[in-house]
């Protein structure tokens, strides 16, 4: 499996405005505040945890567990490079959430299943699940053609997963959390270069390039559109 290493890095997705309105958020499911211990599955360069950590000051530092060490983690959080089912095995800490931010589609079903029990297992009492997802219908991420029909295929198999985790969780609750992107087009190019996104992982060079040359003639200088993800909430 090819691996996603530019997800968070200078995009919209590790901008200050992305990561207080996401906070804003995750204040309407959850009372944040400085008892919290917080473990943050696939975290990438943890600037959420970071952020939060800054802002809450918890008594025990969030934890982050990625499959990749990225060269930039944020240094105020503790980091496990560990696939996410084995950390659950092994860790014997308990947390009160657990994050699980647009990392689900990269396990199959089973391991969804395993994932899920074993998360439900390492909450504290009263504690939260959150797993974030891009929204399958009508979504606005910016495309090109060959992008567009890759990203439909996933969004089809992660309604898949969705019926999965609701299955799993039974008593769960489903918002989505809506943030208004409005970047270069410029950037957006470099994203691309960058394959910040699963869809563009196993694309050839050759696409690729095509790709640009589309995105660059249907947007002129700037993009703009809102970015949704499903977030469903599980309390023990
Ligand atoms: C799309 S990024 C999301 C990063 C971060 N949660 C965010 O929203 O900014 C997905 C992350 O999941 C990680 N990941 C993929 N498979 C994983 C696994 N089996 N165990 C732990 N992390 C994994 C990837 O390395 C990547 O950093």
């Amino acid at each position: 499996m090819k691996l996603l290493k530019n997800w968070d890095n200078k995009t919209w997705l590790s901008s200050e405005e992305y990561i207080l309105s996401f906070t804003s958020f995750i204040k309407t499911k959850t009372k944040l505040n400085k008892n919290l211990k917080i473990l943050d599955i696939g975290c990438g360069r943890a600037n959420i945890i970071s952020f939060l950590h800054k802002k809450f000051q918890f008594i025990s530092k969030p934890v982050g567990i990625d499959i990749i060490k990225s060269k930039n983690i944020k240094k105020n959080i503790i980091f496990y490079k560990s696939d996410a089912i084995k950390y659950l095995k092994n860790t014997n800490e308990l947390f009160d959430l657990i994050l699980v931010k647009q990392v689900i589609h990269f396990f199959s079903k089973k391991q969804i299943e395993s994932l899920l029990n074993l998360a439900k297992n390492k909450l504290n009492k009263d504690g939260q699940i959150l797993i974030f997802s891009l929204k399958t219908k009508n979504n606005k991420i910016p495309c090109f053609k060959i992008m567009k029909s890759k990203l439909l295929k996933s969004l089809k198999k992660d309604e898949d997963i969705l019926k999965v985790i609701k299955n799993n969780l039974k008593d769960y609750k489903i918002n989505n959390f809506s943030f208004k992107v409005d970047l270069s087009t410029y950037k957006y190019v470099q994203m691309i270069k960058n394959r910040y996104i699963s869809c563009l992982l196993n694309m050839s060079d050759k696409e690729l390039k095509k790709g640009i040359n589309e995105i660059k003639s249907i947007y002129k200088d700037q993009i703009k559109f809102t970015d949704t993800l499903n977030c469903i909430s599980f309390k023990k």
